[in-house]
């Protein structure tokens, strides 16, 4: 018994902040949906979340992707008609990926600055269908090189300051097509400063910089690369620049030293099995943190419920709160059009 009490929470003036039963019964404030709710630590709303959605080439185009059901490659018109479709339902935000079509695929990535390419040409056209849109795009080589890694290689080496300057001209060319936000998911050392020179430069001062800044090498990502056609070109792994998943402290030193070059919000990826990270991120730094749920773990989820394991939407919403309650201040994921239309038919509920 008294073993008990000295290990009872304790408030700020040291008193215990805990009854103890049958006074304290923690059911009383789980008894009904309402006071559940009142008492709730956390919420989303559709404001958290961010859309990554995969563009390719032409118009009327969509194609399935196998890893990923429920998610298609679209051509830009398509992608807008979502788009439309996602924003009526509180969507506020979209991170596009390319695909790029094998012949524009080199060994610099050198389409990557093309500032005609396929990003910026679906960026500004989303942008004028759309302008309270925010667009988010990916800064990294990876769609772009023939060998499927974010950087330059050579004698299997990624060469880091090298690939460095390609993707501040990335970054600049989709500034330049309107991207509000700019996200490096390459991993590379010292491009946030970098980039935020070159986009201070360019006069892109208002250019937001989100840093996928504690990215891990993930088996997670097995169906994004099958979505963005990188998976089959990629040669070895991206072990060199990614992150170690044992790693935990070293999230915080390569977050901080994000923060210090220029970062205005830091993401850890993968999302679920990193949440430890998330938090101790969001701790730390106080700073806006993002979350991403993979294509694996979106994958996982449908899976799972295909095969009829799980409840897809329960699964789905709790994952979400998860995320919130790691901290997490926005969520990249697949499912954010099915998450916002079932937050509308929640408040329509009441
Ligand atoms: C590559 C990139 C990847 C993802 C986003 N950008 C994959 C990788 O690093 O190989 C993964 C996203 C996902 O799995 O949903 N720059």
């Amino acid at each position: 018994m008294l073993m008990r009490q000295k290990s009872q929470p304790k408030n700020e003036q040291g008193a215990e902040s805990t009854g103890s039963y049958p006074r304290t019964r923690m059911r009383r404030l789980r008894q009904k949906s309402w006071i559940r709710e009142m008492v709730a630590e956390h919420s989303l709303s559709v404001s958290d979340l961010v859309w990554p959605v995969f563009i390719t080439e032409g118009k009327n185009q969509r194609e399935y992707i196998k890893s990923m059901p429920g998610v298609e490659r679209r051509s830009t018109d398509l992608t807008i008609e979502a788009l439309k479709k996602a924003h009526g339902n509180g969507v506020q935000a979209v991170a596009l990926f390319p695909v790029v079509p094998d012949k524009y695929k080199t060994m610099d990535g050198r389409e990557a600055f093309n500032p005609d390419n396929l990003m910026c040409r679906a960026v500004q056209e989303i942008k004028n269908a759309l302008p309270d849109m925010g667009i988010i795009t990916d800064v990294a080589l990876d769609p772009y090189t023939t060998h499927g890694h974010d950087g330059l290689v050579e004698d299997d080496k990624i060469l880091n300051d090298e690939t460095v300057e390609i993707l501040c001209r990335q970054a600049v060319v989709q500034a330049r097509a309107g991207a509000d936000i700019i996200a490096p998911s390459d991993m590379m050392d010292g491009r946030i400063g970098a980039i935020r020179d070159s986009l201070e430069s360019e006069s892109f001062t208002d250019t937001m910089i989100l840093s996928y800044a504690a990215k891990y090498a993930s088996s997670f990502y097995g169906p994004f690369r099958e979505a963005v056609g990188s998976g089959a070109f990629l040669k070895g792994d991206k072990k060199t620049y990614q992150m170690n998943p044992a790693n935990a402290d070293e999230a915080l030193l390569e977050v901080a030293l994000d923060i210090k070059e220029g970062a205005d919000m830091v993401m850890i990826k993968p999302g679920l099995p990193y949440l430890d990270v998330l938090h101790k991120v969001k701790e730390t730094f106080k700073i806006p943190t993002f979350a991403y749920q993979v294509s694996g773990e979106y994958a996982m989820l449908k899976a799972a419920a295909e095969y009829g394991c799980l409840d897809y939407e329960h699964t789905l919403m709790e994952t979400m709160i998860a995320f919130k309650r790691a901290g997490a201040d926005g969520i990249f994921t697949y499912a954010a059009p099915e998450i916002a239309k079932t937050l509308q038919e929640k408040s329509a509920k009441g």
